[in-house]
């Protein structure tokens, strides 16, 4: 099977299951998994088959009606206490995008809130995470076309460098990082896009690239320790990546590695943005060390593709994500513009989140 539509949605509602891209197997072949099980969906989030934080909040909102369409009673009150508990199924399979527990608590606000038979609830359900997933996509249009504001203007087009994939894959579509390049690569701005690798899952190697692949977008790979001698070169005019979750302060958390391209950028005078919706901001967190950071299974290291690539014996830290603090960071590009990372509490202010 082939990709039918640039850019890609990774989720899709197909008449009464969810079919997900398989980004494990991408870009070697392009697989879609059918799922009809919150389990099922649990399990897939976990095992990243579908990842990306606003991709992920999609997929639960998704899981949420799975699960709420299993639970066999009419009494309301058992319904609620059973979607609860579907909930923290949800909840319990990565803890550092905030997009995921956003959306399953917003699922859950809804069935709260909606009145009549467990029935009417969870077709209220399955038309909230519709909602949420057209949202996402519209909001991740937004931050692109905002992006565009606070883009250097350089007599040259644009070469973009990015982390990991902040892109339609990992999103209801178009992307929030790779939003911005897309919307610079529509107006005529964008030169090439610069992909980190992203060790050690290569989320930048095996999907940014792919992204910009499918859509003609020129793009380099380099190894994400090339990233200071690219900029010490002037070969880069601006970093965009995206986040999993900022705290009130503006810290952010993203794919490990996008710290130390943080300060690499900042001793090189390139401008580093941090670009997401709205949802991915956690004000119940003052600064970025409480955000908590997933850490996964050893083997994503020591192996790649079949080949183990050290010796037995070595022991192994495999953080997923770093927090990169607020004083590194140029703006944060979400749909209402971009701010610097101090002032997202206007957002809240206006009561925009
Ligand atoms: O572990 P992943 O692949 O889910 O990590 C993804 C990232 O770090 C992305 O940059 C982030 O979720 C933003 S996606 C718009």
């Amino acid at each position: 099977m082939t990709a039918q539509n640039s850019p890609v949605s990774p989720v899709t509602w197909k008449e009464d299951r969810v079919l997900l891209i398989d980004q494990n197997r991408l870009p070697k072949e392009y697989g879609v998994v059918e799922i009809s099980r919150c389990e099922d969906m649990a399990e897939a989030i976990k095992t990243m088959i579908v990842r990306g934080a606003p991709a992920i909040g999609v997929a639960a909102a998704y899981g949420m009606y799975l699960g709420a369409r299993e639970i066999e009673t009419g009494d309301r009150t058992e319904f609620l206490t059973k979607l609860e508990q579907v909930g923290e199924l949800l909840r319990s399979t990565r803890p550092t995008a905030v997009n995921l527990f956003w959306a399953i608590s917003r699922m859950l606000k809804t069935a709260e809130r909606t009145s009549g038979s467990v029935e009417q609830v969870q077709k209220t359900l399955l038309e909230m995470a519709k909602t949420i997933q057209a949202e996402d996509l519209q909001t991740c249009k937004d931050i692109g076309d905002k992006g565009l504001e606070v883009l250097p203007a350089t007599p040259e087009k644009l070469n973009l460098l990015t982390h990991c994939n902040a892109g339609a894959l990992a999103t209801a579509g178009y992307g929030t990082a790779l939003g911005v390049f897309r919307s610079a690569w529509r107006e005529g701005r964008l030169g090439r896009v610069f992909a980190d690798e992203t060790r050690p899952r290569l989320q930048g190697a095996k999907l940014t690239t792919w992204e910009c692949v499918q859509e003609g977008i020129p793009v380099t790979l380099i190894a994400d320790n090339m990233a200071a001698h690219c900029m010490k070169l002037g070969m880069i005019h601006a970093v965009v990546v995206g986040a999993d979750r900022i705290a009130a302060n503006g810290d952010a958390a993203n794919k490990i590695g996008t710290y130390s391209l943080a300060i690499v950028a900042k001793a090189h005078n390139v401008p580093f943005f941090v670009a997401a919706p709205l949802s991915t901001i956690d004000f119940e967190l003052s600064d970025g060390s409480k955000i908590p950071i997933e850490e996964r299974d050893p083997v994503e290291m020591y192996q790649v593709g079949t080949t183990r690539i050290c010796p037995v014996g070595v022991e192994f830290y495999n953080p997923a994500f770093d927090v990169t603090p607020a004083e590194f960071i140029s703006g944060i590009i979400t749909e209402h513009g971009t701010v610097a990372p101090g002032e997202l509490k206007h957002f809240q202010a206006k009561q925009l989140v």
